[in-house]
């Protein structure tokens, strides 16, 4: 009964929204997941994940520790493999796209070499060299483009990890918290490299605990609770009137667990 409220809910909300227009245009979404369901060692960690994520823009992901924000874009992003249900990007098995996404996570992966060389190593092999340059510039990295990377602070790395991502050229990033615990020049810079991209047409989802920063750029957002998702709605509607108890309670500062 439970599943068929929220069901119901989200085409109301998605309608509103206008992300989802009914359950049967999946194809047209560009990502589709339907009755997602994820365990890791017979614990139920995800459960009847349904979510259409459409057009440009960067959907924020909301939710406490612990509710499944980082599982989910993982399994998104084929790190993962979901005991059930079905996730399609651009209408594909998600499987078979996941040359054209890319992610970040909160501690960036990066390699023992030169930060030039982290970059040049994830470009494809015709990659100009003034591009990388370019992306350097943006990331404000280039003057330190030959220091090795474990050198660089947090903040510097996670700008790397974030060249590193783009100079794939990705129609789907996935981010997750890229900015926690960074000082907040470095902060800024990754925001508004985000925002950029996502003016290029590359679709986001972004994790954050920082509710100013999902209100400076999301579009939309996703709230998780124990696994589920609780909502999945505009922005300004998200701020202004969530309807999820568990999202009312989170952005009041009370603690659900
Ligand atoms: N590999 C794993 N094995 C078992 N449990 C896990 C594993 N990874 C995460 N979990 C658990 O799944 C839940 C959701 O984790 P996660 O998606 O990382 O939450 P968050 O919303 O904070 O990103 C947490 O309770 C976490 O302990
Ligand atoms: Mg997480």
């Amino acid at each position: 009964m439970h599943s068929v409220t929220r069901m119901s809910n989200e085409i109301r909300i998605g309608i509103e929204a206008g992300i989802v227009q009914s359950n049967q245009s999946s194809h047209r979404s560009k990502i589709a997941v339907r009755q997602l369901s994820l365990s890791l060692g017979g614990v139920p960690l995800l459960r009847d994940i349904n979510l259409d994520i459409r057009g440009n823009g960067i959907t924020m992901v909301l939710g406490a520790n612990g509710a499944g924000k980082s599982l989910l874009l993982k399994c998104l992003h084929g790190l993962l493999k979901p005991q059930g249900g079905e996730i399609k990007i651009d209408g594909s098995p998600h499987f078979e796209t996941r040359q054209q996404q890319a992610m970040v996570f909160q501690r960036p992966v990066l390699m023992r070499r030169s930060v030039l060389a982290n970059v040049t190593f994830a470009a494809a092999e015709n990659t100009d060299s003034k591009e990388i340059a370019d992306l350097l510039n943006r990331v404000h990295l280039a003057e330190i483009a030959n220091v090795p990377a474990r050198l660089l602070s947090g903040g510097e790395q996670q700008r790397l990890a974030l060249a590193r991502a783009l100079i794939t050229k990705p129609s789907i990033l996935f981010l997750d918290e890229p900015t926690a615990s960074l000082d907040p020049a470095s902060a800024l810079i990754i925001e508004r490299l985000i925002q950029d991209t996502s003016l290029t047409g590359v679709r986001i989802l972004f994790i954050t605990h920082d509710i100013n920063q999902a209100k400076r750029l999301g579009q939309d957002v996703i709230f998780m609770h124990r696994g589920e998702i609780t909502e999945h709605t505009d922005k300004n509607k998200f701020f202004t009137n969530a309807e999820s108890r568990e999202a009312i309670a989170y952005l009041s500062g009370e603690l659900i667990l």
